[in-house]
């Protein structure tokens, strides 16, 4: 039986498979959806061809034309500047001479280069950009290495755009213990064989600065009893001491001397006046009222002496940002009228 069966079934299956020959042969059955798509293919396969490298051709040009400014945009964005030298040279009211040395950290992997551009220089307080740059300086071609690469921006003549934002510039350098600055520009993007981009650049900087020239002092004070009226009668050593990476030249600067109770009791001068990083010692004379200052005499024998910056003259001009800068910054130093006397022989 239960070969009659089996024979029984192989009768069957043949039967079907003649049935498929013939309509192999005849006019389309409802196939299956695999068979279909295999029909399909063999008889488009130009068709999808065309659609794969299409779709591949917008999606590479996605990526090259749309991610990929995003992605220089990013790499931009995360770079940062710092300052290993900066120097203030050669001002006048109109320009100004810098010199800075920067690092340039860029922690993406791409090694692009950015075109030269001009880049606005802004004075960030407390975290809010000043309403314009107060000058405008040249940004150099820089190939950005990955991570660190060094720029240099030589001896640029700036042309200054706005006096008072660089006085208030120069004022919270004197002052504070840091300043934020920002440079901001567009520039054009370059990385290996991919197409130009342009980028946005705007990327601030926070750097120690002259913190109120905090440590301010003067050595080897000599009073001159003998020296006639007008004619300086105190002479000493101003010292500066700078933390920042700073080199600021203020030419010929006249400072304030006054008491508490006497106002003003003289002036003193420091003839090319450069604030250099570290510590500065700089020859200084003064004209003093000597009767005002042995009134101004404290009954434990000090003076306290009161010192605020008046003029800043280079090559016969007014640097009214220096000016401002140096009148509001106060400084006051105890000194010893005994032991200055002393010291000068007397
Ligand atoms: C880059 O930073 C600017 C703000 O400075 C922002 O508007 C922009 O969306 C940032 N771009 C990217 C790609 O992160
Ligand atoms: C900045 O903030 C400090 C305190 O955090 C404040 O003393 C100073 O006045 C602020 N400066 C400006 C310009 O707002
Ligand atoms: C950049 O210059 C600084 C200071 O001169 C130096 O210490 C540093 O190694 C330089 N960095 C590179 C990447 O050249
Ligand atoms: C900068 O100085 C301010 C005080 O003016 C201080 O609060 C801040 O922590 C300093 N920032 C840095 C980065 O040193
Ligand atoms: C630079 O970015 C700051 C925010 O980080 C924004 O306030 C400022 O307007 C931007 N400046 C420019 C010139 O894009
Ligand atoms: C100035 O120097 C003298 C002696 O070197 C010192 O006693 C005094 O505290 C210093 N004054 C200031 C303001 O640093
Ligand atoms: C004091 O000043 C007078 C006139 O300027 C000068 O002749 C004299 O040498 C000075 N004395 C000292 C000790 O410097
Ligand atoms: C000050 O600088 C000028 C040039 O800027 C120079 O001629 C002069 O000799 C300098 N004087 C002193 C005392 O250094
Ligand atoms: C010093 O000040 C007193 C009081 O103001 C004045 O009478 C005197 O003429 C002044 N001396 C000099 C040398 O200027
Ligand atoms: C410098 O002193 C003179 C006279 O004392 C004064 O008229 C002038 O306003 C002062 N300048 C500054 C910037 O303080
Ligand atoms: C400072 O004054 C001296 C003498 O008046 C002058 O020779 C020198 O050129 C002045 N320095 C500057 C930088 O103007
Ligand atoms: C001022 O100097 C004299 C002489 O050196 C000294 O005897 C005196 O103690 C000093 N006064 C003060 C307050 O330091």
């Amino acid at each position: 039986m239960s070969k009659n069966g089996s024979d029984g079934a192989n009768g069957y299956v043949e039967k079907i498979e003649t049935r498929g020959e013939t309509f192999e042969n005849a006019t389309l059955p409802p196939a299956t959806f695999g068979q279909k798509t295999k029909r399909h293919f063999k008889r488009f396969w130009w068709l999808h061809l065309i659609i794969f490298c299409a779709s591949f051709l917008i999606i590479a040009l996605c990526l090259v034309y749309v991610a990929m400014p995003h992605i220089a945009q990013d790499g931009v964005n995360d770079t940062s500047l710092r300052f290993y030298e900066l120097q203030f040279l050669n001002p006048s009211p109109t320009q100004i001479t810098l010199t800075q040395k920067a690092g340039l950290h860029s922690p993406s992997f791409y090694t692009p280069t950015l075109d030269p551009f001009s880049a606005g220089l802004w004075l960030v307080t407390n975290g809010t950009f000043s309403a314009n740059p107060f000058t405008t300086i040249q940004f150099p071609s820089v190939h950005a290495l990955h991570p660190d690469s060094n720029i240099t921006f030589a001896n640029q003549v700036l042309n200054i755009l706005d006096s008072d934002l660089l006085a208030e510039y120069a004022t919270e350098v004197l002052s504070q213990p840091n300043v934020t600055t920002a440079l901001t520009g567009s520039t054009n993007l370059h990385e290996g064989k991919l197409p130009t981009v342009n980028i946005k650049y705007n990327s601030s900087t926070t750097y120690t600065s002259l913190n109120g020239l905090q440590g301010f002092n003067t050595t080897n004070l000599r009073l001159n009893l003998t020296a006639p009226a007008g004619q300086p009668n105190l002479l000493g050593t101003a010292f500066i001491p700078n933390p920042s990476v700073m080199t600021i030249e203020m030419g010929n600067v006249t400072l304030e001397l006054s008491t508490a109770s006497k106002g003003v009791v003289g002036v003193a001068t420091i003839l090319n006046l450069t604030i250099s990083p570290g510590d500065n010692n700089l020859p200084m004379t003064a004209v003093v009222n000597e009767t005002l200052i042995t009134e101004s005499l404290e009954p434990n024998g000090l003076v306290t002496m009161f010192i605020i910056g008046n003029s800043s003259v280079y090559n016969g001009n007014h640097i009214t940002y220096y000016e401002k800068a140096l009148s509001s910054n106060k400084l006051s130093l105890q000194m010893n009228v005994t032991q200055i006397l002393l010291d000068s022989g007397y």
